[in-house]
């Protein structure tokens, strides 16, 4: 029997039992405040904890439940997303504390995926700085920010691998390689969560797309993964893995199958991996409608299925109400029991208490922070510092770049003067008009120095509807009925005037992120003309090409002097693109994806495995061994790539010793040289190829890498550890370890242009 309990009396006790000492047998505070709650719960209001209703904005779904303040007054809501500001979170946080019988609050969620109101670059951006470091400090400001703003929980870090730039949502993680991605989950989740949970300016992180998500075939979205476990465990689980060492307090499952099983109610994937081999003890939510969507996955109807993902280990059900509606039934007719409804709600509880809400469920209610931590002039520094480090210098033809800023520059291409797009995907919190244009930056770098000519010179796309999709979500690039002709003459007669041609040209934001696969990764070809009048000017031109995947860039590698990638780097985008234009950054960003020579070559990715018949270094084109009739086995730019306003030479590879054993470590230097005029970032990277493994291994797998700052002229030792724990790997069996043998090594700037030396494991 239920014992009933005052108006107040939940939330009186939780504090009582909070600042109460000692706990009763041993258990920790947590555990007795969860249990106390529970104690006082029925049946239907555990079911209403697991439920995560959309508030309204920003929906990625349709919107499946109205209502949303009687719900919460029933004890129907166990935390909302979709929803911003202090006084709107302040309202349904009041309702859940004052209104519903147990006064349990509410947690709130929301995207924050590369910044808040300071925008950062998209992460694949981020992903290229190499520097950890900094991507923290991008998180932490960026939890800063939000909570700020009321939000307690950000559906970030997204670590799935991707090596399919087909899929949009490449765009939203760090790339393809398992290793940069685990030390930059890690990082993520620092940042957002902090040292400790129950400050009011860290929020609770979700790793997701738990998991596989970017494997999807054929790059389309939502689609179909299936892999091996031995690739899985390697290649495509060890971020999210890392994520979880460094305490992430959620997970997001995907909306992927995985062996047949959607993600959502894979019991090997939510309970036996994640729980149990890696020991996670927070709780687990589904994505948008994932519970309901397993219906279409053919799986069951709307109970079944919501039966199946409680008992798999979900906790939590965003948007279906599936577990709402259906759970109560399914205890009724014995297909789960109350126990694992009491288990998902506790884990629920636990995340609020590791919040503090139970203390203050108004936490994060501030209005005085709201007024002075969001969108500062300090943060929007870090993120236009952020922006540049982010950038990649693709190609660099006769040094034209850093430009002077003296004469005129012609500033001419659709991506040129759209603030609406600077801050690419997932930015929901952005402050459109308040971004920096490409035009502004320029403008304001060169003063009264020099002169910027604008024109647009052609729209996104020649297919209207095409442009439609590319922006969506208020970010317009504002169509321009003119013919394609009259906007490349009007950019031609501007061109005349200047003394070089900068072109800021490519995808716009919503071109990648969710449902926004592509078959054809080219420049749209309406752009590509633009770009081909222009050369025909005999001007140097530098193309500033924003976008969120990998591209096709084959003919614009071969025909433009000068590429800076500078994919979407956030409201502060146009002063950074500034910044390092006319050299007052050096950028030092390196790919954190191939960049293939066409989509038939797909998936393309460093880490390939050797074939029985390997091209290896074998010139292009050989009957019988494994490479295309039409095109050789090349990325047009290889994973780690970036070049510099300077130049660094590497010495050859030095080593302590050339053999150890598992308790052991080798360690590995080389002498990196700044030989060049200017002060530059260089990152450091280390690769292996274990040569013989009772499963094979990658021709080269990254196992280090380091961002070192060299003045012109200085020369730095840059050093690595070689552990057995960087030679480990999973077996055939799963079990993980090293095995004796030869390994190569590598260092150098990028995975194809290496050092190289060898070593032996005893
Ligand atoms: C996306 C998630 C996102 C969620 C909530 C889904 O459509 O896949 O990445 O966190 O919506 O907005």
């Amino acid at each position: 029997m239920k014992i009933r309990i005052g108006l107040f009396g939940f939330l009186l006790a939780f504090i009582v039992l909070a600042c109460s000492k000692p706990t009763p047998n041993g258990r920790d505070r947590m555990t007795v405040v969860v249990d106390s709650v529970l104690g006082q719960m029925t049946l239907e209001e555990k079911i209403g904890q697991l439920n995560l209703p959309s508030a309204g904005a920003f929906t990625t779904g349709a919107v499946e439940s109205s209502d949303i303040a009687k719900k919460i007054e029933e004890g129907k809501v166990g935390g909302l997303f979709n929803i911003k500001t202090v006084a709107n979170i302040r309202e349904m946080q009041k309702i859940a504390v004052e209104k519903s019988r147990t006064k349990i609050p509410l947690i709130f969620g929301m995207d924050v995926i590369h910044g808040y109101q300071s925008v950062f670059p998209i992460p694949l951006g981020l992903s290229c700085s190499w520097d950890t470091k900094l991507i923290e400090r991008s998180a932490r400001i960026a939890a800063q920010e939000a909570s700020a703003d009321g939000i307690n929980w950000t559906f970030s870090p997204m670590v799935d691998i991707s090596r399919d730039p087909r899929w949009g949502r490449i765009s939203e993680g760090s790339g393809e390689d398992p290793f940069l991605g685990a030390a930059i989950a890690k990082a993520m989740v620092r940042g957002f969560q902090g040292n400790d949970l129950k400050a009011n300016n860290t929020i609770m992180s979700c790793v997701k797309h738990y998991a596989l998500y970017g494997a999807a075939e054929s790059g389309r979205d939502y689609n179909t993964t299936d892999m091996s476990r031995h690739r899985m465990y390697n290649e495509y689980l060890p971020p999210y893995k890392a994520a979880v060492d460094a305490g992430v307090g959620s997970v997001m499952a995907s909306f992927n199958e995985i062996d047949g099983v959607p993600a959502t109610a894979n019991k090997w994937l939510l309970t036996d991996v994640l729980r149990k081999e890696w020991g996670f003890t927070g709780f687990v939510v589904s994505d948008y409608t994932g519970v309901s969507e397993m219906s279409a996955h053919g799986f069951g109807d709307l109970q079944t299925v919501s039966a199946k993902a409680l008992d798999a280990g979900l906790d939590m059900d965003m948007v279906s109400e599936g577990l709402l509606t259906t759970l109560m039934k399914s205890v009724k007719e014995g297909k789960i029991i109350e126990e694992q409804i009491t288990q998902a709600c506790r884990r629920v509880l636990e995340a609020k208490y590791k919040l503090g809400l139970f203390d203050d469920p108004y936490k994060y209610c501030n209005d005085d922070r709201a007024r002075t931590e969001i969108f500062n002039t300090s943060n929007r520094a870090e993120a236009r510092n952020t922006a540049a480090q982010s950038f990649v210098l693709l190609k660099n033809k006769d040094q034209i770049l850093p430009l002077l800023k003296k004469g005129t520059i012609a500033l001419i291409g659709p991506l040129a003067d759209a603030k609406e797009n600077m801050t690419g995907t997932w930015s929901v919190a952005a402050r459109f008009s308040e971004s920096i244009s490409v035009r502004e930056g320029l403008q304001k770098a060169v003063g009264s120095n020099a002169k910027i000519v604008y024109a647009k010179g052609s729209n996104l796309d020649a297919d209207e509807a095409i442009e439609e999709r590319a922006t969506m979500f208020g970010k317009s690039l504002h169509r321009d009925q003119r013919s394609a002709e009259q906007l490349r003459n009007e950019a031609l007669a501007i061109a005349k005037q200047a003394d070089v041609i900068v072109a800021a040209v490519g995808e716009a934001a919503e071109m990648s992120g969710e449902s926004s696969s592509r078959t054809n990764l080219e420049i749209p070809e309406v752009q590509i003309e633009l770009i081909k009048a222009l050369l025909k000017t005999g001007k140097p031109v530098v193309l500033v090409l924003f976008t969120g995947r990998p591209l096709v860039l084959k003919w614009e590698q071969d025909n433009v002097p000068v590429i800076l990638n500078v994919w979407f780097g956030g409201s502060e985008a146009g002063d950074a693109i500034a910044d390092v234009l006319f050299g007052d950054v050096n950028p030092s960003g390196k790919l954190t994806t191939t960049f293939p020579q066409n989509v038939g070559q797909l998936p393309l990715y460093y880490a390939q495995k050797s074939t029985g018949r390997p091209l290896a270094d074998a010139k292009w084109f050989q009957k019988f061994l494994s490479n295309y009739l039409d095109v050789s086995n090349d990325p047009v730019y290889p994973f780690g790539f970036g070049l510099s306003y300077t130049k660094f030479v590497y010495s050859e590879i030095k080593m302590s010793k050339v053999e150890m054993n598992t308790a052991d470590s080798i360690s590995v230097s080389v002498d990196l040289s700044n030989v060049g005029t200017r002060d530059g970032a260089e990152v450091v990277q280390l690769y292996i190829r274990d040569l013989v493994g009772s499963v094979t291994r990658p021709v080269k797998e990254l196992k280090g890498f380091q961002k070192v700052f060299l003045k012109a002229g200085e020369t730095k030792t840059i050093t690595f550890q070689l552990t057995n724990e960087l030679l480990s790997f999973y077996r055939h069996d799963l079990s993980f370890g090293s095995e004796p043998g030869e390994f190569q090594l590598f260092v150098g700037a990028n995975s194809r242009d290496v050092k190289q030396s060898r070593f032996t494991l005893r």
